[in-house]
């Protein structure tokens, strides 16, 4: 089973690295996929954003780390994806990614979604917290990995 885990990843969090890691015990190959929104300037550029899944993600055997632009069942079956891994925090997210999953299966030829449920401790982490805290000067590390804070620190 090839699994493809989508998203912005602007930064990579705990809790992204969370469903990354259960994801990587429980499937054959995973693929991180950096979706890109030409109309979203993102807060890192697509390269440091890669940079960073590339150097967190490196003792992941069965990771890869791809990106593009466009409808993302598109690059799933360019992947030769199986199913789309979505993480889940709460309910407010449950409903998004049930709007998601179903115009993914429509248009997609019946690509199913499969969602993980975040661990109770990562439930209250995303990258929006993370960027503001970072940009008014707050501690980081309980959020997002040593190499990822290491990264922006050396950005200042
Ligand atoms: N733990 C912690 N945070 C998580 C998380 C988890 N398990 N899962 C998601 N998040 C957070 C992210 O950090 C992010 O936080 P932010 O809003 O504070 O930045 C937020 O949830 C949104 O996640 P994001 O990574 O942007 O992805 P998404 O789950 O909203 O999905 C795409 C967005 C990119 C996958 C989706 O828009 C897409 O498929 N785009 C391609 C175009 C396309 O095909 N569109 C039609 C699809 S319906």
């Amino acid at each position: 089973m090839h699994v493809i885990y989508p998203g912005s990843f602007d930064p990579l969090t705990f809790g992204h690295l969370s469903i990354i890691e259960r994801a990587s015990t429980a499937f054959q190959k995973i693929t991180v996929f950096v979706a890109l929104n030409p109309n979203k300037k993102g807060w890192l550029s697509v390269d440091e954003r890669l940079h960073i899944l590339r150097e967190s993600l490196k003792s992941y055997k069965n990771v890869k780390i791809d990106t593009g632009e466009g409808l993302l069942v598109e690059h799933v079956k360019r992947l030769g994806g199986d199913i789309i891994l979505k993480g889940v925090r709460s309910v407010y997210d449950l409903q998004q990614e049930q709007m998601m999953a179903e115009a993914n299966y429509e248009i997609g030829s019946e690509i199913e979604t499969l969602v993980f449920l975040s661990r109770f401790q990562f439930q209250g982490i995303s990258s929006s917290l993370v960027r503001q805290i970072f940009a008014l000067g707050g501690e980081i590390d309980a959020f997002v990995p040593k190499g990822v804070s290491q990264f922006l620190k050396s950005k200042k």
